[in-house]
């Protein structure tokens, strides 16, 4: 191996670090400490386990975490009105509806109707809008994470070529959108792209965002790129998680790559608490965190 890993863990503890730093901070000079309210509606497990990660890390921040466990017949009118009187708690910075939501629920509904002030997924159609226009939004978690470590490691981002591998509305459109904020000349890649492996080539900051496990190889990176692995993929037969990249023959070639697990699967979090802490600076008039926005 040849590239330099990045270590997506140290840096999610740092962006904690910080985070904490600045609530503690509000807490002795404003009075003030953020709160986080996380909705959770059945019982998938996978989801359950993110909440229970989100609500320990909350409070290791010295944040208020709300959670709101409703069972999975909940109707669309009970979560609406619960949504409403998250949005008028003034104790409540942040809201983050767990998705998926069981089929009889309208996410577009649901997630629209969240303050989009308070909405620290950045899903709220305002924040999409914002954040395509240029002007200030919540950012959604996963694709703030994968920048805060690309400047990290590159400094300017000006100038370069990014391919992003991978259309969703949670990674690939806004990694995209945060790419060409900082300069970047960005593509986007799907599965319908033709010759990808050549159009990664071209490609100085590789994000792979497909969610199939190990498709891009060493072949699909440029000598000395910065590849960024979202992949989060498990296979029935293989222990723990895949990435979307194949790490080794993409770390002989690239410059540094993020590993699966331990790249960008904690900055997720991390930033969810970056960004209920400048809702909460913005909800008072206060300086935005530095560092912590995009
Ligand atoms: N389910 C899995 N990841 C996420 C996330 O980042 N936000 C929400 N709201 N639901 C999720």
């Amino acid at each position: 191996m040849t590239a330099t890993r990045i270590d997506g863990k140290a840096f999610a503890a740092g962006v904690r670090a910080r985070v904490a730093e600045r609530v503690a901070r509000l807490k002795e000079e404003q009075g003030i400490v953020p709160g986080l309210a996380v909705v959770l509606v059945g019982e998938d497990p996978a989801s359950e386990v993110y909440v229970r990660n989100k609500g320990k890390q909350t409070v290791e921040v010295g944040m208020n975490s709300f959670e709101h466990k409703l069972p999975a017949e909940t109707s669309e009118a009970e979560l609406l009105d619960l949504i409403g009187k998250l949005n008028a708690d003034p104790a409540v910075h942040g809201i983050l509806v767990q998705l998926p939501l069981p089929g009889h629920l309208n996410s577009d509904l649901v997630i629209n109707a969240i303050d989009p002030a308070k909405d620290v997924d950045g899903f709220h159609i305002s924040n999409v809008g914002l954040l395509g226009t240029g002007q200030k939004a919540m950012v959604p978690c996963t694709p703030l994470g994968c920048l805060m470590m690309l400047r990290d490691h590159l400094g300017s981002l000006s100038g370069l070529n990014a391919v992003v591998v991978g259309r969703s509305n949670i990674v690939g459109k806004p990694m995209a959108q945060l790419l060409l904020g900082d300069s970047c000349t960005v593509t986007i890649a799907h599965s319908r792209t033709k010759d990808l492996a050549a159009l990664c080539r071209g490609a100085d900051i590789l994000v792979a965002a497909v969610g199939r496990p190990e498709m891009i190889t060493g072949d699909f990176v440029k000598p000395g790129a910065t590849v960024i692995d979202v992949g989060i993929n498990r296979v029935p037969g293989r222990n723990g998680i895949l990435g979307d990249c194949h790490f080794d023959s993409c770390a002989e070639v690239a410059g540094a790559i993020t590993p699966v697990p331990g790249g960008v699967g904690p900055m997720t979090i991390a930033c969810l608490l970056a960004n209920t802490l400048t809702a909460c600076c913005r909800a008072n008039g206060l300086p935005e965190p530095e560092g912590l926005t995009a």
